[in-house]
């Protein structure tokens, strides 16, 4: 439509949406179907936040703060990165956001020129590239495959960079496959950054505290000090809290960065929710001990899950670090047909087949820039999960 704007036009729509659409309708007409796309935790936020969000209403704590967010939540967000990360912030560093999400949004919005080029890993979360777009930006996919663990290597960096290239996105613990970079290989990636100084790194916390199996997290600006400075150490409440829908997101970075990002928010949605700020405030300050608790969880199902899945026939599902997603591989299925008579030609079939034939919901690895392969999210029941994991058991084992 030509009343539309060309900057639009560049962005496609989303295709995950296709996929929760089509298990909508099924759902509508009585079919028994389980969601295994949604990317939140199913755990209730924590009652102290609750609490502290009901007693910001009581107070009249319901006013417009800061456009960038309030000094206290500033505060606890630099003691936060002062005492989990070792990084130094001031809270005039500080950027806080409705969700990470606004705050990866108004990062590239602030920075990107026309054909100035962003490095995105894939598989990646399906924001990152139509973010770029809308900004302005070249989205610069490096694919990182299942044999390098999902993870880029230094020489995909090295190779990747351009004189164009403005940031490097960088996620850890990663949606959609859970993978996290260790110290080492981050060190990697940073020692390529040194060498070439006109690159800054936006880094996507947002998993940090959802890694198992004793995974230490490491964020660049604390592994590489000198790039502190080129860094946006990006982080939010929203997995780690249970807080979805509360809509706070953070970071840290250059105060001429930050001081452009909140132009942008100044000018667009203001403030975050003031009550959600003082929840957030309790969230950062108040107690961390359910967060080991529902990780306990997690472990328990993601073992559950990738047992089931590598026993499927033509799946291979690594073991991820954190997160709570898993990105099993079809390769073995490319080819064959399904039981109603589909061909598996890529991964968006073989997802649209397993929702039509078994009622199982999961997003298709083209999503993610990866294939060919698929998403679950294991942020759900375990008898879900095993019903679930026993379906697509029968449905690969039913392919001809
Ligand atoms: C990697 C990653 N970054 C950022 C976000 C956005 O989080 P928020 O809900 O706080 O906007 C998500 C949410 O799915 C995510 O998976």
């Amino acid at each position: 439509m030509a009343f539309l704007s060309a900057t639009l036009n560049r962005v496609k729509p989303s295709p995950t949406i296709a996929v929760s659409t089509l298990a909508n309708e099924l759902k509508a007409a009585g079919r028994d179907v389980i969601g295994l796309g949604a990317g939140e935790p199913d755990f209730d936020t924590p009652q102290n936040i609750k609490d502290a969000g009901k007693a910001a209403i009581d107070a009249g704590k319901t006013k417009y703060t800061a456009p960038d967010g309030m000094p206290e939540l500033k505060q606890a967000i630099v003691d936060k990165f002062k005492r989990e990360n070792g990084l130094d912030y001031t809270p005039a560093q500080i950027s806080v956001g409705t969700g990470g999400k606004q705050i990866l949004y108004n990062a590239l919005m602030a920075t990107l020129n026309p054909g100035d080029e962003v490095i995105i890993p894939a598989p990646y979360w399906v924001s990152y590239p139509d973010m770029v777009l809308l900004a302005g930006g070249e989205p610069v996919v490096v694919e990182c495959p299942i044999e390098t663990g999902f993870r880029m290597t230094p020489e995909q960096l090295e190779a990747a960079i351009t004189p164009k290239t403005k940031w490097l996105i960088f996620n850890s613990p990663s949606n959609p496959t859970g993978a996290g970079y260790t110290r080492g290989q981050l060190k990697a990636l940073t020692d390529v950054l040194l060498r070439h100084p006109h690159v800054w790194v936006m880094t996507d916390d947002m998993y940090e505290h959802l890694a198992y199996d004793g995974f230490e997290f490491c964020t660049p600006a604390e592994v590489e000090p000198a790039l502190f400075d080129r860094t946006l150490t990006c982080n939010g409440v929203s997995k780690a809290y249970a807080m979805t829908g509360w809509r706070i997101g953070y970071a840290g970075g250059p105060v001429e960065l930050i001081s452009a990002m909140r132009k942008i928010q100044s000018q667009s949605t203001s403030n975050p929710c003031s009550v959600s700020q003082w929840a957030a405030v309790e969230a950062l300050n108040g107690t961390q001990d359910f967060i080991p608790e529902n990780n306990k969880v997690f472990v328990r199902r993601r073992d559950l899950v990738v047992e089931m899945l590598n026993q499927a026939k033509g799946l291979e599902c690594p073991v991820p670090d954190g997160a709570f997603y898993v990105y099993p591989s079809i390769k073995g299925c490319i080819g064959k047909v399904t039981k109603a008579g589909t061909l598996i030609e890529n991964d968006e079939i073989f997802a649209k087949a397993l929702l039509e034939e078994t009622g199982v919901a999961v997003v298709f690895g083209a999503a993610f820039g990866l294939s060919p392969n698929f998403r679950v999210s294991y942020a759900t029941s375990d008898d879900a999960l095993r019903e679930a994991c026993t379906r697509i058991q029968t449905f690969c084992a039913e392919l001809s």
